[in-house]
């Protein structure tokens, strides 16, 4: 007899019954929203802390790997166990409520900042889960929207969002909307978006860039930051003195944090990067964030990184303004049956988890240190993907060194092989980020071995070549097809078994889990991950570049 068991999820309280399936089956059965991926032990998504009860293993097939994702005493996988008894269980870092990407939030009051500066604060139906930095898209009658920044951190304020919106000439939302809202009334948001965020990853000196209403993009930052007692100083440009509309509260904050400093910069007076630059900090252990208009942002970035700051440590957001011609992401068409999504799949969250992972993985990249056991470097990639805010990995992290680079993700590796002065390096992350599928992986050649070189300079021959295979309109099949020609042509040898792969709002494995070099029909943009792993054919030097196909990478 099949018994069932009542499974209860702490803090909700919500339960659903298990029998003899495996727990993950069990819960996905209710209907119950349930992080999950390689459904093999190996990612850890489907982790949960066991509160109450007993369960026992999945019995394995003859000659099945066992299960390799590390767990606490008090932790067990989802996908691997099954219940014996009534059970309590915890998700760390994961609501039941798939979270919305529509919310509608009600205008609790609006003030004049400066002339032509709003101070609009609302509060959601629902709690919003927000990194400091991101921002939310509100609705026009029209189906178009417009971005504005968070300028608060509502976790630490009641749940309330503020926002500090320039009013520009002709403005759809800013002119027209706004000038009529009263409190009470009710807009439709979509959001929260965006990879510029806090990082916490460790104390170095903060140092901030805000042009106008960039301002309210950098602000949760600063209150972030102000938290730490590291050094944080912000340059603010504005066109006058009364762009300077939170003077008070920084000029309060330099009193009560000695460590932080502001600095107003009139356009008359110069440009922020220069007045910051002319100031001496430590750009190469400096963490930057910027947000404004696009050729500060550029400028700014360009100056720091000539003055030493690591390109990884520099963090922005462009605020480009949303009306007039062809702004907004296009729509995708995706194909109904190989191309799922989930109700929150965006574009503005695929681009932002692709960001962050980017820069993840160059953090990752540059806390490589030769002798180094690649067990040492795997905990070193998971403390820097949790501190930046990743909420699961959808796929283990790989990192390989020397000869276990060419070995497929898989396959199994030795954790005390240890990088030497001369060796190459395979990065391949999977995180989550604000519940988007990241997907990124490099190659890294530590000296100047000829091979190893080579080797990296193929793997991105080979990927860009086949990329554009990809805006000729080939099927994923034929992109493959295109790409083991390609790396031939070069020396190299295409691994076959690491063949691309479907990426969306998580967990994607929730759908048809088709690789893409199975796939008959052309791929559409931000959905699939093109994957090349190349490999010497004799010695044992390999290299690995994936990216998820896109029409501006
Ligand atoms: C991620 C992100 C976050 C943002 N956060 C904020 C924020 O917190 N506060 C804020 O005030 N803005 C912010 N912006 C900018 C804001 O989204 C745009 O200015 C938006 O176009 C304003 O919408 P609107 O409907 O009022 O004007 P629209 O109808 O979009 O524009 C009307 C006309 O004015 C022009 N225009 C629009 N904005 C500007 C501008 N800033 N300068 C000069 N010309 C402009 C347009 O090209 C168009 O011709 C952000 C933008 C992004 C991408
Ligand atoms: S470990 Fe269970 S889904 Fe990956």
């Amino acid at each position: 007899m099949n018994t069932r068991h009542v499974i209860e999820l702490s803090p909700s309280g919500k339960t659903f019954e298990a029998g003899d399936e495996l727990l993950l089956d069990a819960m996905l059965a209710s209907g119950l929203s349930v992080p999950f991926s390689c459904r093999r032990g190996a990612c850890g998504s489907c982790k949960v802390v066991v509160a109450e009860g007993q369960y026992r293993a999945r019995q394995l097939a003859p000659n099945a790997p066992a299960p390799c994702y590390p767990l606490a005493a008090n932790e067990m996988l989802l996908c691997q166990s099954h219940a014996c008894g009534d059970m309590r269980l915890e998700i760390p870092g994961w609501s039941l409520d798939t979270p919305a990407l529509s919310v509608e939030a009600q205008v609790l009051s609006k003030c004049a900042l400066s002339p032509d500066i709003i101070e609009l604060v609302l509060m959601p139906d629902l709690p919003l889960a927000v990194r400091a930095g991101q921002y939310l898209k509100f609705r026009l009658v029209d189906g178009d929207s417009r971005c504005f920044s968070i300028a608060n951190l509502p976790a630490e304020d009641d749940g309330r969002l503020v926002f500090q919106i320039r009013q520009v000439r002709g403005g759809l939302f800013s002119e027209a909307v706004l000038g009529d809202l009263e409190a009470g009334d009710v807009l439709q948001l979509e959001g929260p978006f965006g990879a510029c965020t806090w990082q916490d990853v460790d104390d170095s000196p903060v140092v901030l860039f805000a042009t106008g209403t960039g301002y309210a993009g950098i602000k949760p930052i600063l209150l972030s930051a102000l938290k730490r007692n590291v050094e944080v100083t912000l340059y603010w440009g504005g066109a006058q003195p009364a762009d300077f509309y939170d003077r008070v509260f920084l000029d309060q904050s330099v009193i009560d944090h000695p460590r932080f400093h502001w600095h107003p910069v009139l356009a008359s007076q110069g440009r922020v990067q220069d007045v910051a630059l002319g100031h001496g900090h430590h750009w190469q252990v400096a963490q930057v964030y910027a947000c404004g208009n696009g050729a500060m942002i550029r400028q700014v970035r360009e100056q720091c990184l000539d003055a030493g700051l690591p390109a990884h440590r520099f963090v922005a957001e462009a605020f480009v303004p949303s009306g007039g011609a062809g702004t907004q992401a296009p729509t995708p068409a995706f194909d109904p049956i190989w191309e799922k999504i989930g109700p929150r799949y965006s574009f503005d969250g695929m681009l932002a988890a692709r960001d962050q992972s980017i820069r993840a993985l160059a953090a990752i990249a540059s806390r490589l240190r030769v002798g180094m056991t690649t067990g040492e470097a795997l905990d070193m990639a998971a403390e820097q993907l949790q501190a930046m805010g990743a909420s699961h990995t959808w796929h283990p992290t790989y990192i390989r060194f020397g000869a276990d680079t060419v070995r497929p993700p898989r396959e199994g590796i030795d954790r005390q092989r240890r990088l030497r002065a001369s060796d190459i390096v395979v990065v391949d992350l999977g995180p989550v980020w604000d519940g988007y599928e990241g997907d990124y992986g490099d190659t890294f050649v530590f000296g100047d071995a000829p091979l190893h070189l080579g080797c990296t300079t193929a793997l991105h021959e080979v990927f860009d070549e086949t990329r554009d295979a990809w805006l000729r309109g080939l099927t994923g099949r034929e992109l493959y097809d295109f790409a083991e020609q390609s790396a031939v042509a070069k020396g190299w040898r295409l691994a076959r078994n690491l063949a691309g792969h479907r990426l969306a709002d998580f967990p994607h494995a929730l759908f048809e889990n088709k690789e893409l070099a199975d796939l008959d029909i052309p791929p559409s943009e931000m959905a699939w991950v093109l994957e090349i792993q190349l490999c010497h054919p004799t010695e044992p030097i390999g290299g690995f570049f994936e990216d998820i196909l896109m029409l501006d990478a």
